[in-house]
């Protein structure tokens, strides 16, 4: 089974205390997402392999180390991954961005998917797959049907704050997908919202509902 990481980083969690809290405005909501996104994505490429080569400085030659060629594909689930993207991008510029479009029916919260675009070398790249909420799992699991049914091997999944709910789901459903969070909450409420949470993360990002 694969690995749930929960990162108790000093930032990640001196920044998720600030977004969570109401009073933080969506200029400062957007900024602290990205941020959060990019000191996720130092975890996820933590195991990234190094390759040894040679380049001369101003003053001589120096054996160093760099990422070997890795292939990386950044998918947000819409709307809200797209909030994180950017940051992940900043660490991983060359990462390939595919979108998955899912929106949660309020009744009976199905996740229901409207959009796809990925790119074709899906199964040679690593997947960065990410969704700020991690409540029942259901747009979490569909995202990755989605992408394993288009030949995607590697998986990982970037949340910010996830449900037990929805932890326990994703991994019953795909248990070699790891999972990356900057927190773990209580639970879910009666409308499927993680409890304490931050709220609705699309609406907090983009100001509609
Ligand atoms: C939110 C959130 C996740 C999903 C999590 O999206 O961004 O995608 O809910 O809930 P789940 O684990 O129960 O599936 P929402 O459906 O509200 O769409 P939005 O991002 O377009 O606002
Ligand atoms: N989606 C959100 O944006 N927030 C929640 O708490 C649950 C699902």
């Amino acid at each position: 089974m694969a690995e749930v990481h929960v990162i108790e980083h000093p930032l990640i969690q001196h920044k998720l205390a600030m977004i969570r809290d109401r009073q933080t405005g969506p200029k400062e909501f957007r900024e602290l997402m990205e941020e959060l996104a990019m000191l996720l994505a130092y975890e996820v490429t933590r195991e990234f392999p190094l390759e040894e080569m040679e380049i001369e400085t101003p003053i001589g030659h120096a054996r160093v180390r760099m990422v070997s060629g890795k292939k990386v594909a950044v998918i947000p689930i819409l709307r809200a991954g797209l909030g994180m993207t950017a940051g992940i991008l900043r660490l991983l510029p060359t990462a390939k961005v595919g979108h998955i479009g899912v929106y949660r029916d309020p009744e009976p919260l199905r996740p229901v998917a409207y959009y796809c675009k990925l790119p074709p070398d899906l199964p040679d790249r690593e997947i960065i797959l990410v969704d700020p909420m991690l409540a029942t799992g259901g747009s979490a699991v569909a995202g990755i049907d989605f992408l394993k049914e288009r030949g995607a091997n590697v998986i990982k999944l970037m949340s910010l704050i996830a449900a037990p709910e929805g932890i326990a789901r994703v991994r019953e459903r795909h248990p070699d997908v790891e999972i990356y969070l900057a927190a773990v909450d209580e639970r879910l409420d009666e409308h499927g919202y993680i409890i304490p949470g931050l709220g609705d993360a699309g609406d907090r990002l983009f100001g509609t509902r």
